[in-house]
Formats: C-alpha cells, structure tokens, sequence
C-alpha cells in the first residue's frame, strides 16, 4: 500500500468571488497534490464551500429565494474555476451536503456525551459585524475605536465546547510537535495565544450554537440552535476524508485563519480521541498526536502595495486577470514569487517581469537553443557523453545535485526555494553553452566528442526539468517532454524512477516555442479591457442588505451648528501598535496641525491615507486611545455590518475650510 497524502484547503465562503488569494491556495494544494502523486503517494486532495451563517440567510431573504437556492447559486463560482483550471481535486465538499451535516451532527451528540460540549447561558456582549461574543478586552478596544454601536448586550443559551480543558494538551503539541504548524514563525504566534498568561490570558470556553440563526446545522435533540460557524466548517476535513487517508497530512490556510486551524481544530479532535483513562492535566498520550493533522500550513496575504486587497478599495486582483497569462504561467508565478509564510505585493509589472525572464527567456529559449542544435549538429539524435574536461564535470555535478536539492526543498513546502535552485541550474546553463561555445565546436571534427557532451548534458538537464517541474507547470512541462522526443505524460512518471544519465530514447522533436515573450504595455491594456468587462460585476456575487440603526430623533439647527467641521489633510500617517483598527494620523486643517486617530486600519493602509482629503469633527473634546490623545474625529460612511469609507471632500477643497 502505498503512503497515504491528504492535502486540503480552507472551505471558501461563498458569498465572496474567488481572487487571487483563493486561487493561491488552491494551486498550492493542487500542486503538492501533483507532487505526492510523482513522489508515488496514494493522494486525496479536498477542497470545497463554506454555506451556512446570517449573511447568507439575509441575502436570501432580500432577494426572496431560500438559502439553499442562493447557496446552489453560487457555489458553482468556485468548483467550476477549479475545473476549469484543471487541478486535480478528489472531492468539493459542501458544508450543505447531508453527509457533512450527519457528520456535525453525530459529533457534537458525541462531545455531548462525553461532556466537552455543554449547554449554559451567555450573558454579555455580542458584536453584530463580527457575529461573535466579545470579551471585556475587546469590548473595551471596540468601545475605544467609536464601535460601541456594533455592540448588544445579549443574554442567550448557547452550547459550549471546553476548549480550555485542552490547553495542556495543545502547549505540548506545539512544544513537542512543532512541525504542527509551518513555518515555523507562525507556531510562535499560536504558542503566544495560547500560552497562559500570554498575550491574550488563558484559553476560554468556545461558544458553539447559536438561536440567532436558522441557516445552520441544527443541534440535534435541541432544534432551535443552530451549530456555529467554526465547529461546523472545520469538521468538513473528517466528514469527506477518504477511507484510509486520515489525518490530513498538509491543511493549508492563511494566515488569518490560523487560530482556527492550529487551536481549536486539534482540540476538538483531542476531544472526540481521548478515551476513558487519559489525563487531560497529564501527558498528551502519542497516541493522540497520531490521529492530528500532521502539518497546519499557513501562508501569508498577497497584498497590493502594502495593502490589503478588499472589495471597498476596488483592488482585488481576479483569477481572470492572472490566467489571461495562461493557467502554467500564473501558477509558476504564485509558487515561484510567493516565499511561504510571509505577505507578498503582487503587481502585474513583477508578474509579467517574472514570467519574460524565467519562461520566455530562463527555460523557453535554453529549450529552443538546446533542441535546434540537436537537430542541426546531430539530426536529432541526441549522443553519448564520452569525454568531459573540468566544465563539463562542473556541470555534470550539478545536474546530479539537482534534482536531490529540489526535492528536499518541496518536502519542505518551499517551492518557491526549490524553483529558485532549479532556474538558478538553468541560467548556469546558458553559461555553459557561453563558455563550450558549441557553434564552434560544431566546425571541428576533432571537437565531436566535446560537442556530444555538451549537447547530451543540455538534452538532460531540460528532460529533469521537465519531469520536477511537472507538477507546477503540468501543460508546459508536457509539451518540453515532446520536444524532447520523449513520450507518454510526464505527470504519470515517479521521481524515484529518474535516472539523469539515462540515454535518450528516440530523437528529439520540433522545438515548439514553450512560452511567448509578453509585451508589457499590451498585456496591460488587455488587463484593463477584462477589467473593464468585469466591473459591473465587481460588487460582491452576493449582495448584502443594508444594515443599518434606525434614524435618530430630529435636533434644530442650533444644535446641529454647534459641530464644528472642517476640510483636513492627511500629513503622517501610521498604525498604532497593539491595535486592531487605529491609525495614528497628523493631519493639517489650515490654522493648525492635530494628531487624531481613526479607527480605520482594517479599510485603509497608512500610506494610501497621506495626502488624502478629509472631513474632520474640530471641536470635539480631546480623548485618549491606547495612551495617545487624539484632538478630533474624522467622518466616515458605513452601516454595521461594512468597513468605513472615508468622506472626502474634493482636491481643490483646502484645508481649513469650513464644512456646513
Ligand atoms: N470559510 C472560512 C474557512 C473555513 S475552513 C474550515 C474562510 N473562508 S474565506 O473564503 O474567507 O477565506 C479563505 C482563505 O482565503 C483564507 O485562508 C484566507 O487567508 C485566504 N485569503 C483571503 N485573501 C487573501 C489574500 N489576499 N492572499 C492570500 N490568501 C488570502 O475563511
């Protein structure tokens, strides 16, 4: 039986449109997928939608169809763009799915049982936007930034599950196990998380139900909860795993969602795991560790600039812009240029740069050359080395290096270092054939076993590039393997059957141009055109109903002229450290120059806020937030459910002006 490999991705919500960032992790996954499949492996790859919650069930009722109907609706947005860009997934689970919700249910009635899942009565604050309780830290953050209308108090029953009888258990999986989560900066931050007295104090109990909603999975035996999000979305690991492939070997998630993974995840399965006898203030009994996932990988955010990409700043990059350059050229950009674990600034100038350097140039014109100087000195026929001086040893070294090199860094999740090693091999390459110089070579009968060797190591280096990059570049990896002459599917091969020096078997073929130099200037404009094309779609795939408080109570002018607004700009800005949404902003209003915070870090990035024009509340009493004070509030738009969006009075408005 060969090794089982069970590579899943997060379960995507699908009231969002797939970008960039749902494409990256889905191609990492189809790509270690291909990988394990050439390492020989027996290969499960999941991924899949995320149904159930409020946003859901009130878009449903605005547009007057049911859940179900919205969710069937949309769901396809991302199984079809999985499809259609041929990776290679086992199974779409769907948290919708009567196998999925008989999984939930089973499990909690399990925990039930055992006394890890119990029913009390929450009594405190709730905030709307995030659909969450919130302790008194957060209250007070919240209150602090100007969000206390985002918070109800509520008093409600609710199902909890006792993630904080497991915190001796998960201190020791992150002590014991540290390939529990990768990189392993990222281990760090949950151990921080965790760690009693730690940043955040010890572990609470986590609430799992809710009667708020009805979109949900219902708590069996207890009809009007629901089971919430977090318990609910990641049992879609357990219930559409395949006989004989548990525990996951690699989940991949961002960044963001990290906590989810590496704290309560393993928790509940410590719950549903331990049997009678073991000490949950005791050691972890291995047995345990056996049947967690082996690896939670977190990555980092594609970024634009040093900004988030989001749906209020119009700057998401779309999975049609990226394939535009075809599916290969976007997924070896992704892999190549994303370092795991770290955010990256995507640009299309760095993307189209990366792929004329390394894919038109790098690989495609080392292949060209290489092949039309088989044709032309040896018809085809690729020879027999029998003869190397120190240049040819050096690079016959190298090409036996290699592949060994490559591997161990992909065994490591670090493609983008494996891809590094092996362009870096490529452009060593067109040194060798610089320093051989073949064309003269090729004018000296004396020289014809020079030249053998010269050509024959050429012909190898690109067949093992072929068959190691096959599971990132699967179309263009093939149509090298037939330039090489060589046939059959190049992802059907297994690494463990390479042999670098093995002769070729027949000739080679036509050099097929691998990959088209892209015009810069032109590929833009085209990138604008589907842009363009797209925009009246920009606006989410499911619109959200306008959340709103009712209006306030009539005032007369007097008390309205009493505020005192003016135009501002924006002179510094900076985030506030330890803060969630400030930034600190020095801002000029004509007379004077304030320091004022705004709670606006999740919709704006700092620099994007310097020379912005905005409207500033003057005459507001000064009031400290986290130690710094700020002299004035500036205005925003948003309901309760959205990101502030700035007002901005226009460019030629100065500074000083008076808003009335
Ligand atoms: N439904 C939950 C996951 C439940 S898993 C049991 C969810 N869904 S999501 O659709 O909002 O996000 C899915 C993933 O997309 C997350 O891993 C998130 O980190 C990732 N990304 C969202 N924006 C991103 C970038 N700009 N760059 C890279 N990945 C980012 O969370």
């Amino acid at each position: 039986m060969s090794k089982p490999f069970y590579v899943t991705t997060p379960i995507y919500y699908v009231n969002d449109k797939p970008h960039i960032g749902h494409t990256y992790t889905t191609v990492l996954a189809d790509v270690l997928a291909r990988h394990h499949r050439m390492l020989g492996e027996d290969v499960y790859f999941l991924t899949g939608t995320d149904e159930h919650g409020q946003k859901i069930e009130k878009t449903a009722a605005t547009r007057g169809i049911t859940p179900q109907q919205l969710v069937d609706e949309v769901a396809p947005n991302f199984e079809n763009l999985w499809k259609q860009m041929g990776l290679t997934v086992d199974y779409f689970v769907r948290t919708t799915h009567a196998q999925h919700k008989a999984t939930v249910q089973a499990r909690f009635t399990e925990l039930l049982a055992k006394g890890d899942i119990y029913k009390a009565t929450y009594k405190g604050l709730y905030s709307v936007s995030d659909e969450a309780y919130v302790t008194e830290i957060q209250a007070k953050e919240m209150q602090a930034q100007g969000l206390a209308h985002q918070l109800v108090e509520l008093e409600e029953e609710s199902y909890f599950f006792r993630l904080a009888s497991y915190e001796n258990w998960l201190i020791q999986l992150f002590e014991k196990y540290p390939e529990f989560v990768q990189p392993e900066f990222r281990l760090n931050e949950v151990k921080q998380f965790v760690a009693p007295g730690g940043e955040r104090g010890n572990l609470q109990n986590l609430s799992i139900s809710r009667t708020s909603i009805t979109w949900g999975i219902p708590v069996p035996g207890d009809e009007k909860h629901v089971v919430y999000v977090w318990f609910d979305a990641l049992l879609n690991y357990l219930s559409a795993c395949k006989d004989g492939h548990w525990p996951p070997t690699a989940q991949l998630v961002g960044k963001d969602i990290l906590r989810f993974h590496a704290v309560y995840w393993p928790a509940f399965l410590m719950a549903m795991y331990r049997q009678e006898g073991d000490d949950l203030s005791g050691e972890m009994p291995a047995r345990i560790r056996e049947l967690l996932p082996k690896t939670i990988l977190a990555h980092g955010w594609w970024l634009m600039g040093d900004t988030k990409m989001s749906k209020s700043l119009g700057n998401i990059v779309r999975p049609k812009e990226l394939l535009h350059f075809g599916t290969d050229a976007a997924r070896f950009f992704l892999l190549r240029d994303m370092h795991l674990g770290h955010d990256r600034a995507f640009t299309f100038e760095a993307f189209m740069d990366r792929l004329n350097a390394d894919l038109a140039n790098g690989l495609g014109n080392l292949a060209a050359r290489s092949i039309s100087m088989l044709q032309r000195y040896r018809s085809g026929v690729v020879p027999i080395p029998e003869k190397m001086d120190e240049l040819d040893t050096d690079v016959r070294e190298r090409l036996l290096q290699v592949a060994p090199e490559y591997l161990k860094k992909a065994a490591d999740h670090d493609f983008h270092g494996a891809l590094d090693g092996l362009w870096a091999f490529l452009r060593h390459l067109d040194g060798y054939i610089v320093k051989a110089e073949p064309w003269k070579l090729a004018k000296d009968e004396v020289q014809a076993a020079k030249l053998d060797t010269v050509l024959a190591q050429l012909y190898r280096a690109l067949r093992l590039t072929a068959l190691l990059a096959a599971p990132v570049m699967p179309e263009l990896c093939q149509q090298l393997w037939e330039s090489l002459g060589l046939s059959g599917r190049v992802t059907d091969l297994r690494f463990a059957d390479l042999d670098v020096e093995a002769p070729a078997p027949d000739p080679v073929g036509d050099p097929k141009p691998l990959f088209a130099r892209i015009d810069k200037e032109a590929a833009m404009n085209e990138i604008e055109a589907i842009r363009a094309e797209a925009a009246p779609t920009i606006a989410p795939a499911v619109e959200l109903p306008l959340d709103v408080s009712p209006l306030k109570e009539n005032i007369d002018y007097d008390t309205f002229a009493k505020t005192d607004l003016r135009v501002g700009l924006v002179l510094e800005a900076e985030e506030v450290p330890k803060s969630k949404k400030l930034i600190k902003m020095k801002i000029d209003l004509g007379i004077e120059q304030r320091t004022i915070l705004g709670g606006i870090k999740e919709a704006y990035a700092p620099a994007d806020l310097v020379g912005r024009r905005v409207v500033v509340v003057a005459n507001l009493a000064p009031r400290a937030m986290m130690g710094i004070e700020s002299h004035g509030m500036l205005l925003c738009a948003s309901d309760n459910a959205s990101k502030p969006y700035l007002i901005a009075p226009p460019e030629d408005a100065k500074p000083g002006f008076i808003v009335r």
